[in-house]
């Protein structure tokens, strides 16, 4: 389908647009493909509705956007093991995702974008919020944006996280390493500046400063990023296709359907150091 034919409409003022007019289980051209991704870091996270495609054809549209990540600890499919399948069942308490954060900041180099799939979606509940961390980063005061400036956290992966029970991790054997990012992460292709960081059990800290004195800095900013001016609601259905940047978003799965199953397919994009 030609580029021309795409509709993209802005489904907030912060970030988020839909895009119309693609199906994408039919090969993607690249000036279609450099549509959406301009799309991508014109709003920071793009959806797409009543899609009906293979985990292969997901894994194709998101080879355009770079190699493959794998998740360290969570096996994907048999078959298509760069895809996983995020799923919390109707007696699930927890569910992945479930507070705010952007992906794999235990890394050195966290995953660029991600790409989830709704295959099943509770009658009601189990949307995504979405986070512009650029906003949150430009409304700070120049005070509080030269306190930041050249500040690093440290992050870890949080074996203790709770997570849906229906999801399948790998026995994690491993003491947990400590990685360093920038607080304030400037995107690699738009040259913004943005606030880099995710919930506690991952951002643990301010690089040289003690936990009772990063915790207020951080957790100023936490909900400082998080204002409802700064973030856009997605309201999946089945077959609705989302891609986000997490250079410059913030996501969170809202945990508000006990008793329902909601199955999603996940597949995200290798990063680069962040600086
Ligand atoms: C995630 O954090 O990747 C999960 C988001 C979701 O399931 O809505």
């Amino acid at each position: 389908m030609g580029s021309n034919s795409l509709e993209i409409n802005p489904i907030a003022g912060a970030l988020g647009a839909e895009i119309h007019g693609l199906d994408l289980a039919d090969p993607l051209d690249d000036v279609t493909f450099q549509q959406i991704h301009q799309a991508l870091l014109d709003y920071s996270v793009v959806f797409f509705r009543d899609q009906k495609i293979t985990p292969e054809q997901q894994l194709a549209f998101a080879k355009h956007w770079g190699d493959i990540h794998f998740h360290p600890h969570i096996p994907g499919l048999e078959g298509t093991p760069e895809v996983f399948e995020i799923v919390k069942k109707e007696d699930d308490i927890h569910t992945l995702g479930g507070e705010w954060h952007t992906d794999q900041m235990f890394t050195p180099t966290p995953v660029r974008a991600t790409m989830l799939y709704a295959k099943q979606v509770p009658p009601q509940g189990g949307d995504t919020l979405f986070a512009n961390a650029y906003l949150a980063y430009e409304t700070l005061s120049d005070g509080m944006k030269n306190m930041l400036a050249g500040l690093r956290t440290v992050n870890t992966y949080n074996m203790k996280k709770k997570r849906a029970a229906a999801m399948k991790v790998n026995d994690i054997n491993e003491e947990a390493s400590e990685v360093e990012h920038p607080l304030i992460r400037t995107h690699s292709e738009t040259g913004r500046k943005a606030l880099y960081l995710s919930y506690k059990g991952i951002t643990t800290r301010i690089a040289g400063m003690t936990d009772a004195e990063s915790e207020p800095i951080l957790g100023y900013l936490r909900q400082h990023m998080t204002r409802p001016e700064f973030t856009c609601r997605f309201q999946w259905q089945e077959g609705s296709l989302g891609v986000w940047d997490n250079r410059c978003v913030q996501h969170l799965a809202v945990n508000d359907y006990n008793g329902y199953r909601r199955v999603m397919h996940r597949i995200t994009i290798n990063g680069e150091a962040t600086s």
